[in-house]
């Protein structure tokens, strides 16, 4: 590389003659050099940790992962290096890892076997399917982890879409009453709030109002509220089995990656309609989003680092591209500065390890 030759940055001088006692004074006396340097902050490891504005935590983070039948579906997730489809035995081990490491909170999501698939979306609604026999396992075992499920029909649709499908089109309406049905299976089993990811309109009432009807006023809400239209969920498509059902895409419910005052407005009316948490997503490509919701709702606000966010950064780490853990804790620590309360992502684990060696 070429070397720059360096000029110190000159202040602008007064018109006229120079008295002869600055022409004989130091550079820095004669303010040829910056007085404001920034880089005496950066200068030691504990000046920069003196004056970090955010850090990172275990406590930050929540663990999505997934769930598979004993012996069913494969652990192995293509997409996903270093991700694996849990069964609910092994889950409840690496729930309880996490949490000696500080991790909060999971969020729950099925490989539903195929057979099971329909397009009623039936086996959502079943109070003993994979997801709420996990709900109880790790309620049991490790009852000071939250649990968190997501409502929407994906899982168990044999069309492959968030809601329920007639003629090609969307049913809303039909769509949410079999979801305030699966938000009242996990409820039931134990989950400690129900996270609505399909962003059908009017979902988060009509969750609200059936938890509330049905005694569960104190399972929470955290609705997906800005969910975009996103080609970052590829992997997670993959690690669920949905991907290959899907036909088209989710451009008539998700929203436009175009639009930012709509996302303003998603949060509102959940909010209104009784969500305790809201949440952006993707997360790398939305911290505008994330920003702004956080500026202006002021209310718990969590960022989702999607597959295809993580299996960018793993993708490149194994093929040496880049320093993976690195790329991994300034990618997270992104989603702080931008104003999330909290981060979900698939490095959670990795991450609390990393945060407590040091
Ligand atoms: C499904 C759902 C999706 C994700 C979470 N819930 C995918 C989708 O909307 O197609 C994406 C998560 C990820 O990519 O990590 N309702």
């Amino acid at each position: 590389m070429k070397k720059a030759k360096l000029e110190p940055l000159r202040a602008p001088r007064e018109a006229g003659p120079k008295p002869a006692a600055e022409a004989a004074a130091s550079p820095a006396a004669q303010g040829a050099y910056p007085r404001v340097r920034m880089r005496r902050n950066r200068a030691a490891d504990w000046t920069r940790r003196l004056v970090a504005e955010h850090r990172l935590a275990p406590e930050d983070l929540i663990w999505p992962l997934f769930l598979r039948e004993d012996g069913a579906a494969s652990a192995e997730i293509e997409a996903m290096p270093g991700v694996r489809r849990l069964t609910v035995s092994e889950a409840v081990d690496a729930v309880g890892h996490a949490s000696q490491l500080g991790v909060p909170a999971v969020a729950l999501f099925p490989y539903v076997e195929e057979h099971l698939k329909t397009a009623a979306c039936e086996e959502a609604v079943n109070p003993e399917n994979l997801i709420c026999r996990a709900v109880r396992a790790l309620k049991a075992a490790v009852p000071e982890v939250g649990v968190i499920c997501d409502a929407a029909l994906d899982p168990f649709n044999s069309l492959g879409h968030d809601g329920l499908v007639e003629e090609g089109r969307i049913l809303n309406d039909a769509s949410i009453e079999v979801l305030c049905g699966q938000a009242l299976v996990q409820a039931r089993a134990g989950c400690d709030i129900v996270a609505p990811s399909d962003m059908m309109d009017g979902r988060v009432g009509a969750i609200r109002s059936a938890l509330d009807e049905a005694g569960l006023t104190e399972v929470g809400i955290c609705s997906y509220a800005a969910k975009y239209a996103s080609a970052f969920y590829g992997p997670f498509r993959d690690a669920i089995g949905s991907g290959g059902a899907l036909k088209g895409d989710k451009k008539t419910y998700q929203m436009d990656p175009a639009n930012s005052d709509e996302a303003l407005r998603e949060v509102a009316l959940d909010l209104a309609e009784g969500a305790d948490m809201v949440m952006i997503k993707p997360g790398m490509p939305y911290l505008d989003i994330i920003r702004r919701v956080s500026e202006t709702f002021q209310v718990p606000t969590l960022a989702y680092q999607v597959s295809g966010e993580y299996s960018m950064i793993r993708g490149a780490a194994l093929n040496g591209w880049l320093d993976g853990e690195k790329a991994m804790l300034e990618s997270l620590l992104a989603f702080k500065r931008a104003g999330a309360d909290a981060i979900l992502t698939y490095f959670a684990v990795e991450v609390a390890e990393r945060l407590k060696r040091g």
